[in-house]
């Protein structure tokens, strides 16, 4: 048993003459801990899955199972990172990232304490009281990422959280991120369309087909922790790429 347990889950968008099906019996299992990445085609479903896993939208059936529980709704085990940070724009810093603990009632002197500690490990400790327009679009992600993380949840759910940064940005954020895994052990299912970031990040690689979207390859990456950015250069981290790029039939004609 996995700690989260997708199984057979379909999806239809829309009725019975515009029907959308947006996923089609996709499954898919891992333990806590676990790192995975997805990918797939534009508009193939992958925003909708993690919706659906979040609770915060419905399935047409299927089930999914976390820590062994059916999820028929919102839950506070998990934190949720979008593509943009959508931060509180009339909120400091601090209180945007405490706000889940407003929400659920524990904004106390530990809260506090902790949202410092996590400001602290993202860098961001000076900028505690400054509004978010202040910051960079990595530096929001970053407040976006501690908000996710203040009531250290078991799951982490990212919908290409890194998508609109710049590229070295976005390898700072990829190993800030493996440090926070390593610190939390939180699970992650992260939703990305870099394959290069796929397999930086992951224990585990998920490739979608096209919409409807089901599972069409899943792979481990066996690369050992601690990854540096030097380990983009490796042969098993190259084949790893390609292993993934055939999945997406993106080598389709060459040779
Ligand atoms: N609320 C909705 N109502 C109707 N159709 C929807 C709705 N949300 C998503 N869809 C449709 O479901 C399909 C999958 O959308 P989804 O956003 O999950 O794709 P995605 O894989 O996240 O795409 P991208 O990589 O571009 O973010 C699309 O065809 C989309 O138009
Ligand atoms: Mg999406």
């Amino acid at each position: 048993m996995g700690f989260v347990e997708i199984t057979n889950v379909r999806k239809v968008f829309g009725g019975k003459e515009k029907e959308v099906v947006a996923l089609d019996e996709a499954s898919l299992t891992f333990d806590e801990g676990e790192f995975v990445a997805l990918i797939g085609p534009s508009g193939c479903g992958k925003t909708t899955l993690l919706t659906i896993v979040a609770g915060l939208a419905s399935k047409t059936s299927g089930s999914v199972k976390v820590g062994g529980k059916e999820v028929t709704g919102p839950y506070p085990d998990y934190g949720f990172v979008f593509q943009q940070p959508s931060l509180m724009p009339w909120r400091s810093v601090l209180q945007n990232v405490l706000f889940p603990m407003e929400i659920l009632g524990r904004n106390d002197a530990q809260a506090k304490a902790r949202a410092e500690q996590l400001l602290e490990m993202t860098g961001l400790h000076a900028f505690a009281n400054a509004r978010p327009h202040e910051l960079s679009g990595g530096m929001q992600q970053r407040v976006s990422l501690c908000r996710a993380l203040i009531h250290k949840p078991k799951l982490l759910l990212m919908d290409e959280p890194f998508g609109a940064l710049d590229e070295f940005t976005r390898l700072d954020m990829n190993d800030l991120l493996l440090k926070i895994k390593a610190e939390t052990g939180a699970s992650v299912l992260f939703v990305t369309h870099s394959i290069s970031e796929a397999v930086y990040l992951s224990d585990k690689v998920v490739v979608f087909t096209r919409r409807p979207a089901r599972v069409s390859a899943e792979f481990q990456i066996d690369i050992p922790a601690p990854r540096t950015q030097a380990c983009r250069f490796t042969p098993e981290f190259i084949e790893a790429e390609r292993r993934a790029s055939e999945a997406l039939g993106l080598l389709v004609g060459t040779h």
